[in-house]
């Protein structure tokens, strides 16, 4: 059993195909633009020099501060950063985030005479023990963010927040 095609269907199905060969050549790419910063993996921040070498950590929070190159969309600039740094008790560097996690004001390591060894935030009195862990019955109800670190040919290396 064999089945005609019209004159007409046979119009209308060519010129619909080129319309939409056509169509999907021209949109294609502009989708594909439109969602780019979605399908890059990653996006984020890997591991950047901290202008600090291993030795120069001591067990006494040091703030420093290093640039990051990060992307938001389409726009690629400079982010600076800031970090403290310092040797635990077990000899490990940790790198804490001075951003306060009640608010986002900036904390300081020995910020207030009355708090020896702790990171106090004066916008609302929050306190954090030098580990970072907010001080129970303070403002902030999580730890200061820790980053990742890494040590390369005795140069400190910092990374993304530590995933918790
Ligand atoms: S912002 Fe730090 S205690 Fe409120």
């Amino acid at each position: 059993m064999s089945k005609k095609v019209s004159r007409r269907q046979f119009l209308t199905y060519t010129l619909g195909g080129t319309a939409g060969f056509f169509a999907s050549t021209m949109l294609f790419p502009m989708v594909r633009f439109a969602i780019d910063p979605v399908l890059k993996e990653g996006g984020g921040v890997g591991f950047v020099e901290a202008g600090l070498s291993e030795k120069d950590v001591t067990d006494t929070p040091q703030l420093i501060h290093y640039d990051v190159e990060a992307v938001d969309g389409w726009y690629e600039f400079i982010e600076k950063r800031t970090a403290y740094v310092f040797k635990n008790d077990k000899g490990k560097i940790v790198a804490l985030s001075p951003t306060c996690k009640h608010l986002g004001c900036t904390v300081n390591y020995n910020g207030n005479p009355k708090f020896k060894n702790e990171f106090f935030c004066p916008c609302h009195f929050g306190r954090y023990f030098k580990d970072g862990t907010n001080v129970p019955g303070t403002p902030p109800l999580k730890p200061l963010d820790e980053y990742e670190t890494k040590i390369e040919n005795g140069r400190l290396l910092i990374g993304p927040v530590v995933k918790a």
